[in-house]
């Protein structure tokens, strides 16, 4: 018998349990060892605000943020040593004039020694949309920017122009009965509203994917492409925060009806066709450590009805970033860079990625922990209001941030407090606190780092908490209240 004969016998290593990892450890980094007290002393120093907590001392997880903390892959620092630290047009500006054009659409990337620039490459995705925002700023005054819900720097560097940001959250997203694989969509019947009311004072319609203030929550190429129509059809631009374009893509592909028989490459295809331009982070689903840009389609409408805003853009990058042909990166994290947009378009990187989270949130949810389901792509949101349930926690004692505090100093792991604190505002004449739709805390999963046991073991340390959340006191602000991205600055102390 042959041994192709005998495989045949076994049952397939596809049917197993638990699967491997599409790949194993490259370069590994030991962590230094503090106990809890030891923690807790340093989070006191930090005034309780997990940003200002010094990494080294995180003996658990790091869940701060899923943006720039992948590790690379083997492929990635080979690249490294093939950066091109040339002033202008180095070799990786090329490689990744032709990798954009091949995963998002040659519309988006001109030949920029003949034809008019509409690539626009930035240190990081914010730098990319401050740009974009103040040139629209500079069009008129009283504009609105409608969301499915826009990050918080982006809100930020909207409003820092002078306009507004709007977010329609879908009606699923607040709905705790709602099934809906897609809770990230855009509510198209407040944006047409939106629209009826305001038409002339709305730039552009921005659709955000995955939905990162949402949840982490995935938008349906359907809501995509109906956004995309109402837009176009009221003579409005319409752009993508693409920032976790490739996971988005996973979910269309695996949970939309009619959908699985594309390949992930041919869902982005179809999904940036919908758009007249992006903006984009590197730091997540470019697999990079570093990178940002904003892209404008060639023959979109954007382009059409403001043809004098690239000569603008560029400009702008000049004095602020860079060369356009290099714009703010090194040649070596283009080159990284360039690798990355590769990787994070294969299926079974995606396949790993994605189910390695959802496993974590049902490792949560079989602890009964409350978090936002179905879970997205690239973190856990836990549900503060209903983690303090029956306790004497309320919206302004900020459960969040002291559920953080306790969980770094006593099990070593940092997440993100990203609800009534973080998006939240307090009024100093009314001395009022006015709190937002959401109230998460959040668990962002960086692509590549960890393994199941590090979460599982975040799962255990969290049940422990969620059984002894009446021991986590109120929290006092101690410092910075009433700032705006007051979550990245402000100081607290426990109460009592
Ligand atoms: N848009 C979205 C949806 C984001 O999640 C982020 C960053 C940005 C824009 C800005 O990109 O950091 O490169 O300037 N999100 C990170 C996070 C910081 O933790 O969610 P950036």
């Amino acid at each position: 018998m042959t041994i192709k004969e005998i495989i045949k016998k076994f049952p397939s290593e596809k049917n197993l349990k638990t699967q491997t990892r599409p790949y194993f450890n490259h370069s590994i980094e030991f962590k230094k060892n503090f106990n809890a007290e030891e923690r807790a002393e340093m989070l006191e120093k930090a005034g309780l605000n997990v940003f200002f907590f010094p990494s080294v001392g995180i003996t658990g997880c790091d869940f701060l943020s899923d943006s720039g903390t992948t590790t690379m892959t083997n492929e990635q620092w080979a690249a490294l040593h093939q950066g091109d630290e040339s002033y202008g047009s180095n070799r990786g500006y090329f490689i990744l004039m032709q990798k954009i054009r091949e995963i998002f659409g040659e519309q988006f990337f001109n030949e920029p020694s003949i034809e008019k620039p509409n690539a626009f490459i930035f240190h990081q995705g914010r730098a990319a949309e401050n740009a974009l925002f103040r040139t629209i700023g500079q069009l008129s005054k009283n504009q609105t920017i409608p969301s499915n819900g826009h990050f918080d720097t982006t809100q930020a560097n909207i409003e820092a122009n002078q306009i507004k940001a709007i977010n329609l959250f879908s009606s699923e997203l607040k709905d705790p009965n709602s099934t809906s694989q897609f809770k990230g969509n855009m509510n198209t019947e407040k944006l047409k509203k939106l629209i009826q009311e305001s038409k002339e004072k709305i730039p552009l319609i921005y659709l955000t994917i995955t939905n990162n203030t949402g949840g982490g929550q995935p938008v349906s190429l359907k809501n995509i492409k109906e956004v995309s129509e109402i837009a176009h059809k009221n003579n409005i631009p319409f752009f993508l925060d693409a920032c976790r374009f490739a996971e988005n893509s996973w979910f269309i592909k695996n949970y939309e009806e009619g959908q699985k028989n594309k390949s992930i490459k041919e869902i982005i295809k179809e999904t940036f066709s919908y758009a007249d331009g992006f903006t984009i982070s590197f730091k997540k689903d470019g697999l990079a450590n570093m990178g940002g840009g904003l892209f404008i389609k060639n023959t979109g409408l954007f382009m059409k009805k403001y043809p004098q805003i690239p000569d603008e853009l560029m400009n702008y990058q000049i004095l602020t970033e860079g060369h356009p042909t290099y714009g703010g990166l090194s040649g070596r994290d283009i080159m990284t860079l360039c690798v990355g947009l590769e990787t994070i378009t294969k299926e079974e990187y995606l396949d790993h990625r994605i189910k390695q989270v959802q496993d974590f949130g049902k490792s949560l949810q079989e602890k009964e922990i409350p978090i936002l389901t179905p879970v997205g792509g690239h973190a856990i949101y836990l549900d503060v209001n209903k983690f303090f349930q029956g306790t004497k926690m309320k919206p302004e004692d900020f459960g969040g941030i002291g559920l953080t505090a306790v969980l770094l100093a006593t099990y070593g792991h940092r997440a993100c407090e990203l609800g009534n604190f973080a998006f939240g505002s307090y009024n100093p004449k009314t001395k009022e606190e006015k709190f937002p739709e959401v109230n998460f805390v959040r668990f962002a999963v960086p692509r590549l780092r960890y393994e199941k046991k590090d979460l599982d073991s975040v799962a255990e340390s969290l049940k422990e908490l969620y059984e002894k959340r009446h021991l986590i006191p109120p929290i006092e602000v101690i410092y910075g209240k009433e700032l705006s991205l007051r979550h990245f600055k402000a100081r607290f102390k426990f109460k009592k």
